[in-house]
Order: structure tokens, then C-alpha cells, then sequence
């Protein structure tokens, strides 16, 4: 596997220029030079209304096709046709929640976990709507941290109980965006379909939120066999906006168009983009990688990330003594992402905020403490922290390099010293 070249990468973001260390990737990301100038291209060059026959009509429609390609290829789905893009994630996800309305009936289940909002909100709408009974999937103790109340996570065990033969939809995360923690998403679909199928439930269907994902691995909604699943690219390096993958039968069985009543769509992603999506964010994320080499750039993304990932943890975990917990899984690993959340209790606690001003008062540091909308989850951690205090969150991606991570340390040091 071919190593992370970081001069290469970081000439490639204008902004890792400044010499500000971005320490809240989890919250967005840096552009790429390369994505701000196709949006600057589409708008002076190419600004037309798509789907006409003159030349410049021609040409953006290819370019806006070619971005929802782009997010084909980041699925990995089988066809662009199953890839809708709109203004944000939590916005598609409502969109989607609407669309299946008719397809709810009185009575089914649909789980949900304490994690980002976006996944929870639009389904607990729905039940309402649907009158549909809601569960909570909970973030459970870890074992293998005894000693650590706040070393939780999504376990399976706690999932499979609440499955039933009315279980309509489950709605989970690929990666929190508060705990750092990759969930094993093809083995918990896995699961939860062999159960669904054992207890006879009538429809099963699984919503994967990639957010947190999607900047540090690789998707892919055929080897998960998930029907929804969704990503946002300002949080990719790209612009703002946001795709949702819907397979294909999904598409066309599940949901109801939210589209023009004369647009005949039913098999196609405008179904869930009432109107059309930003051409020029689209032809933005089309980006300048030749298809077919992520698999390698994740793998290099990986390896360079628990190089940065290593170190802040063993900090954290030296910190114990003086109050530091970790909310999360304790240990780097592939099942974790270099996003990191602690809290610092005990006889000399010190506030999520107080920690993160003597970030701010250094002026060229971006870290952020809060609940990041994962409300539920910390509003669920015992003993009990605080939802408007929330966690100390430091979130790196592979631009960062690991004198960033000492730095981080050096500060940290001053506050916990
Ligand atoms: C895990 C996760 N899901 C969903 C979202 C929402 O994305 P968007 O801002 O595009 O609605 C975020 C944003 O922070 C997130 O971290």
C-alpha cells in the first residue's frame, strides 16, 4: 500500500495554508482548490437550465450527471439512478421519512439510536404520523473498558432484542460522529435481516447514516445490503451539499414521489428531489480522481489516521488519574476514526467549555465542545454530563499531520496539567 504523501495533500486544501490547525473535521472539512474551481467554472461558463438540446445544455447535463456518478462511486451503489442529492443530510433524510409515509403501517417498529439527530428526528416524525411504535437502539458500556462509564458504543446484543416481527426500520450510523467508533454495518444488517426473516416481519428496511463515515473509509451499500443510505461532502472536502442512496427496488416500492404529480419518475432519485439539486455544487463533487482508485486512497487514509489517532489517546488515557474519560471506545484501531470525545470529571472537573477556551484563546486552533446533535446519546451518558456543556470534541482527518496532534497535546497539557 502506497503511504499518505501529507505535503502532496495538504498543498491540495488553500486553507491548511494558513497555518490554522482544523481540529473540528468531524463539523466540516477543508475544500479542495480543485472542488472550488469547478463550482467557479459551472457558474461563469456553464449556467443553463439541463435537459435541453443546445450545446451548453448538453454539456451541463453531462456535468451534473457526472457528479451524481461521483456519488455512485463513493456508494458504490450499482447505478446513479439510486442516488438523489440535496441541500444537507438531515434534509434528505426528512425527504426520505415523507416518501415512505404511505408505506407505514399502524403498529410497525421503527429503531432508532441516540446518535445524530438526523437519523432519529425525520423517523420519530414519522411514527407520529403513522401512529408506529419508536425504539431506542442505546449506546451500551463496552466491556471491555469496566472502569470507564463513558467507553460506550452501538452493541448488537443490545439490538437484536427489539427486533420483532413488526420491525419496519431501523436507522443507525456507520460511524458516530461523537464516539470516533466504526460500527460493523454489513454484520449488524446481516443480523438484523436474519431475525426479521425468523420472526416473519413484512418489511425490513436499514438506513445507514455515512456522515462520519465518509471522510475516512470506503462505502459500500451492495456488500452492507442496506436500502438507504446517505453522506454529506462538505464533510468530504467538497461543497455543501448532500446524497441519499436509495436501491433500487426500495426506490421504487417503498416510497411514494415527492415530485410533480406529471413527472413520471417512479424509478428515479427525483422522487425524493422535489426540484432540482445545485448544478454547480453536483459538478463539484465529481472531483479530479480518475474512477476506480479509492479503494487504495482509503487504505492510505486509514494508516495515516491511526497515526494521528495513537498518540491523542494514549494522552487521554495517561489523563485518567486527573479526571479524563474518554466517551468512547479507549483504544486506536480499525474500528475507530480519529474523532475523539472526552469529558474531564471528578474533584477538579473541569467544563467541556473552559477546556476548548484555552484552545480559542490560542487563536489558530478550531477545536469545539457540545453534543454535536448526537442530543440524545449524551443526554443519555451516566453519571450524568451536562447536554449544554456536552464533550471536549477534537476530530482529525488525514490533512492533519501528527506535529498538529502534539500540539493539541501541548495544550491540553496546560489545562490538565
Ligand atoms: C453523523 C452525522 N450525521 C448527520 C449530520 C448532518 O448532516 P447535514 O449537516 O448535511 O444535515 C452530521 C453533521 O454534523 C453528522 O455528523
Amino acid at each position: 500500500m502506497a503511504s499518505l504523501d501529507i505535503t502532496a495533500v495538504r498543498a491540495a486544501f488553500p486553507a491548511l495554508a494558513s497555518g490554522v490547525l482544523f481540529g473540528d473535521n468531524a463539523g466540516g472539512s477543508q475544500c479542495l482548490a480543485d472542488v472550488a474551481a469547478r463550482v467557479s467554472d459551472y457558474l461563469l461558463r456553464a449556467n443553463v437550465q439541463l435537459g435541453a438540446d443546445y450545446s451548453v445544455s448538453v454539456a451541463s447535463t453531462t456535468r451534473v450527471a457526472d457528479g451524481a456518478d461521483a456519488a455512485r462511486e463513493m456508494f458504490n451503489a450499482a447505478s446513479a439512478d439510486e442516488v438523489a442529492y440535496g441541500s444537507s443530510s438531515t434534509m434528505l433524510v426528512e425527504n426520505l421519512a415523507r416518501a415512505m409515509d404511505a408505506d407505514v403501517r399502524e403498529g410497525e417498529e421503527i429503531v432508532v439510536t441516540g446518535e445524530h439527530e438526523s437519523n432519529a428526528g425525520p423517523w420519530k416524525r414519522l411514527a407520529a404520523r403513522r401512529n408506529a411504535t419508536l425504539k431506542l437502539w442505546p449506546a451500551t458500556q463496552l466491556p471491555a473498558y469496566p472502569n470507564n462509564p463513558y467507553a460506550v458504543g452501538l452493541q448488537l446484543d443490545a439490538l437484536l432484542p427489539l427486533i420483532t416481527a413488526k420491525t419496519r426500520m431501523v436507522a443507525f450510523t456507520a460511524c458516530s460522529n461523537i464516539l470516533g467508533s466504526i460500527n460493523p454495518v454489513k454484520e449488524i444488517v446481516a443480523a438484523l435481516r436474519t431475525r426479521a426473516k425468523e420472526l416473519g416481519a413484512r418489511k425490513l428496511e436499514v438506513c445507514v447514516d455515512c456522515v462520519a463515515y465518509a471522510p475516512h473509509r470506503g462505502i459500500d451499500v451492495q456488500d452492507w445490503d442496506v436500502d438507504y443510505c446517505y453522506f454529506s461532502f462538505y464533510k468530504v472536502y467538497g461543497p455543501h451539499t448532500s446524497v441519499l442512496y436509495a436501491r433500487k427496488p426500495s426506490l421504487t416500492d417503498s416510497l411514494t414521489s415527492l415530485g410533480h404529480h406529471f413527472l413520471r419518475i417512479d424509478s428515479k432519485p427525483y422522487k425524493l428531489q422535489p426540484g432540482g439539486p445545485g448544478y454547480e455544487l453536483t459538478y463539484a463533487c465529481t472531483g479530479p480522481h480518475p474512477r476506480g482508485t479509492l479503494a487504495a486512497g482509503w487504505a492510505a487514509v486509514a494508516a495515516h489516521e491511526q497515526a494521528l489517532l495513537a498518540p491523542l489517546l494514549a494522552y487521554l488515557r495517561g489523563k485518567a488519574a486527573r479526571g479524563v474519560r474518554i466517551v468512547g471506545d479507549e483504544q486506536a484501531g480499525a474500528a475507530r476514526v480519529p474523532t475523539v470525545s472526552f469529558v474531564v470529571v471528578g474533584a477538579r472537573a473541569v467544563r467541556s467549555p473552559d477546556v476548548v477556551k484555552a484552545f480559542d484563546a490560542k487563536g489558530d486552533i478550531g477545536i469545539r465542545y457540545g453534543h454535536f446533535y448526537a442530543y440524545t446519546l449524551v443526554d443519555d451518558l451516566a453519571p450524568k454530563v451536562d447536554t449544554d456543556d456536552g464533550v471536549v470534541r477534537v476530530s482529525f482527518v488525514h490533512y492533519n499531520t501528527v506535529a498538529e496532534v502534539q500540539r493539541v497535546i501541548d495544550v491540553l497539557e496546560e489545562v490538565l496539567a
